[in-house]
Formats: C-alpha cells, structure tokens, sequence
C-alpha cells in the first residue's frame, strides 16, 4: 500500500476526523535528517555499512535512488538499511531525485572525500524559502575546491589542499555536513568555526567516528577534523526523530491524550521544554516518554525559531496549528527560512484566527477549529495539517500528501494506533 501511495502520492488524500483522544504508545521512527547526511557518508568507505533504525520514507527512498545511479549496491534487511559503496560508477548524480530533494546536496562532500570530484542536479527541496547553497560552496572553495555553478547543476573538484581554518557564515545545517563530509579523508588538519550544532550534526560525527574517522568538537561552535587514510565498515543505530516525536507529542497536545512514546532512550529536553510550557506533563523512562495533558492549552506569548539550541524552525508550524486553540494570544517568529508560514492560509480554512506580517505569524487562540479541505505545501505543514485535524470538528481532507510521506513513516496508520480517526483516500 504505502509504495503505491509514494508513486501515486499526489493523487492521494489523507482525511482525518477530528474530536477523538490519543491513547496507547507509538515507536518514534529513525530521524530522517540524521538518515540523509549518513546515507551520504556511507560512500566514503569501500566496506558494507549497516544503518539500523532507519526510516521507510521517500526523502530516504530518494537517496537510495541517487546512490544506485552511481554503481553503489544498497538493499534493506528488515528495518536497517545497507549501503555498500565498492565501487563508484560515476561521481556525477544525474538521478532526477536528485533535482527533488535538498539532502542530495550533500552528495557533493561525500563524493569530492570519496573520488575528488563530484556533480549533482541542482537540489530541490521543500518550498519554505530560496535555500541557497552558497555557504556550502564557498566553504569549498576556501577549501581548496574549484566549484563550477550553472542553473542545471553543480560541479566541485578537489584541486589545492587549502585553508586549515574555515569559518561558515552562518550555522548552516548542510554546509556543516557538506565539510565534514569533505574532510574526513585526506591527510590535512582542519578547524572549522561557527558550525552548526544541531544533534543530528553530533549525530554524523558520531557514524563517521565509529567508522575510524577523527573529529571533536560536535555540538560546540567549532569542530576539527584530521583527515585520515580510510573509514571503515559498521553497524550504526539511528536515533528517533525528534520533530516526528514532537509531532505525535502535538498530537497529544492537541487532542488532550495520554501516550507513551518510544524514543530508545531519547529524552529530548529541548523539544519537552516547549510542551510543558504549553501545558503537557512528561515523564520520562528508560525506553521513551509519556505525556499527557489535562489542562488548558496555553498559548506562548512569543516564539522565535532559530539554530539549534533554540526553537526548532521545523516545529513551528507543528506549534503554530496548536496555538490556534490556545487560551490566548501567540506570536510565532520565524527567523530561519523566509517563506514558512504558508501553513496559515490553510489553518484559516478551518477557522483559525492567524495574521502574518513579515517573519511574524500572529495568532488568537479560538474556541474550536472545523474540518475543512486543505492542501499541505511542504512536509512540516502537511504535519501541521493533521494536528490541526485531530482537534477540528468534523473532517479534515488534506491534499498532496506525499509532502507529509517525504519525512513520516507511516502516518495514517500511526494515528490509528493512538486510537483517532484517519485514513488515506484514494480519487
Ligand atoms: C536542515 C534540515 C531542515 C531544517 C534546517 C534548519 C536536513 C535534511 N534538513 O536544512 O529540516 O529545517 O536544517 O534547521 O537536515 N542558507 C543559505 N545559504 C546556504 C545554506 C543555507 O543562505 O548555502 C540559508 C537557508 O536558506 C536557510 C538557512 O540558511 O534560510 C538555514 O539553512 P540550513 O541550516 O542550511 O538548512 P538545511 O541544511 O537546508
């Protein structure tokens, strides 16, 4: 069923039908962007390498596409995936995917550590803003890369040894993967300043580690790497997803549920933090979370994403569908991609009183939200859309689903097994 919905994916409808309480436990699936940059990594040792936890999703099926399109063997075995680059074919990714997703970008590090030279299509993404790519080519460059840049595609050889230090304009998730994709091989000293320190950045360093590669420094400002002769082989488990987590934790929120989360032993206390503050109870165990809610939902009087440690941009939409039934006003900041509040055209369609001005999102919590017929624009809005189901009156039909199956397995069945009303419709 699932793969028949990627393939038809924007022919496919999920409708949710609000009113009913989350109960029971869910397993939060493998973190997506911890996934993609190691898919990526996995090229840069001629050995079998073994991802346990990783997630079924189409973000995670592209890649796979894009490493078969350059001779790399792949295959699942249960819910690990195997990828097992030998040989590389070709250091040029011409796979259309590759035009779809923006994580294929980060084929250009891997493949420049791995061959010397690498080319991608120029990458896609979500439509949440312009996401350029120039952070990651001029940390190239200084790096002793030529880059050549076209509207059709990227082309990077490794030419001088460059600059021992680096510093990145702006912490910059990809850019920071990109070099240390790059650098890990080879026989220089690096130093690279104003990083990004998001855990799934602590998270490939932490892959690349197990695999002999020399990096500190992950999850500070700054991270150095010596370039070592070769990786090698191994078995990495993937974290659960922090966002889907606080997806499902929204959903508990939003319908005032009781659930237990299976996180393999995450506790999240950055995430948790805001969910408390809105009004949900966590308790945390050895194995997940659980979290409940009774009282109000309390709305936040201000918010405003940026680079990890702070608010995470990809969970403001998720925060931005609960407030529209908070108990008062919120306001919503969104400094990290400039076009992410297209959510709220759809949120209004079910009644929510939202006013954007600039990078501000502006909200009045209302007394209830009504089933209407929406259209996701990109993956965390999809999610947004189905949070914002769960606690509307009626039905809620979300079109262009396939955003939401970009970044979440299985997601209709998911709310299923917390009990609520959803289902995919097929027209
Ligand atoms: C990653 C995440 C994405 C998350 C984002 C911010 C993956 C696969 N995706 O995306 O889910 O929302 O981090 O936490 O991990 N920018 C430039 N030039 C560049 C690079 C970035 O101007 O060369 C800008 C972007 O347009 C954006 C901001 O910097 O406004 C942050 O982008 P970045 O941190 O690079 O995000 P991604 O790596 O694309």
């Amino acid at each position: 069923m699932l793969e028949q919905i990627y393939r038809w994916g924007s022919l496919v409808f999920i409708e949710i039908e609000g009113g009913k309480s989350a109960s029971g436990d869910l397993e939060i699936q493998g973190s997506k962007n911890a996934a993609l940059p190691i898919i990526a990594a996995a090229i840069l040792t001629k050995e079998p390498v073994v991802l346990a936890h990783c997630p079924k999703i189409q973000d995670v099926y592209a890649m796979i596409a894009m490493l078969r399109s350059i001779g790399v063997n792949v295959w699942w075995d249960e819910d690990a995936l195997v990828i097992h680059a030998e040989h590389i074919r070709c250091c040029k990714v011409t796979e259309p995917m590759a035009g779809e997703i923006r994580a294929s970008v980060l084929f250009l590090g891997a493949l420049l550590g791995r061959c010397g030279q690498a080319g991608i299509c120029m990458p896609g993404g979500c439509s949440i803003g312009a996401r350029p790519i120039d952070f990651h080519m001029s940390a190239f460059s200084e790096m002793g890369v030529s880059v050549s840049v076209t509207e059709e595609e990227i082309w990077c050889e490794a030419t001088t040894s460059g600059a021992q230090r680096v510093r990145l304009p702006y912490p910059s998730v990809g850019a920071t993967e990109n070099v240390i994709l790059y650098a890990v091989l080879g026989s220089g000293r690096i130093i690279v300043d104003n990083v990004a320190k998001e855990p799934e950045i602590q998270e490939l360093c932490r892959f690349l580690r197990s695999m002999g590669a020399r990096i500190r420094g992950e999850g500070t400002g700054r991270i150095e790497i010596i370039g070592v002769r070769e990786l090698h082989s191994t078995v990495y488990q993937l974290p659960a997803d922090r966002i889907v987590f606080l997806t499902y934790a929204a959903v508990v929120a939003a319908t005032c549920g009781n659930v237990f989360l299976q996180t393999y032993g995450q506790c999240f206390p950055a995430e948790c933090m805001y969910l408390e503050k809105i009004g949900c109870r966590l308790r945390t165990s050895s194995e997940g979370i659980w979290i409940w809610r009774k009282d109000e939902l309390r709305s936040i009087p201000y918010v405003r994403t940026g680079p990890y440690p702070r608010f995470p941009t990809d969970a403001q939409s998720l925060f931005l569908a609960l407030m529209t039934r908070g108990n008062g006003k919120s306001t919503i900041e969104e400094s990290v991609f400039e076009n992410r509040f297209l959510v709220v055209s759809q949120l209004q369609k079910m009644g929510a009183e939202v006013e954007v001005e600039g990078q501000c999102a502006y909200v009045q919590g209302v007394e209830r939200l009504r089933g209407a017929s929406v259209v996701a624009t990109d993956l965390r809005s999809g999610a947004a859309l189905m949070v914002a189901g769960t606690m509307a009156e009626g039905t809620t039909v979300i079109d262009k689903c396939h955003f939401i199956l970009r970044g979440y397995e299985w997601p209709v069945e998911c709310l299923q097994r917390l009990g609520l009303g959803a289902r995919y419709r097929c027209e």
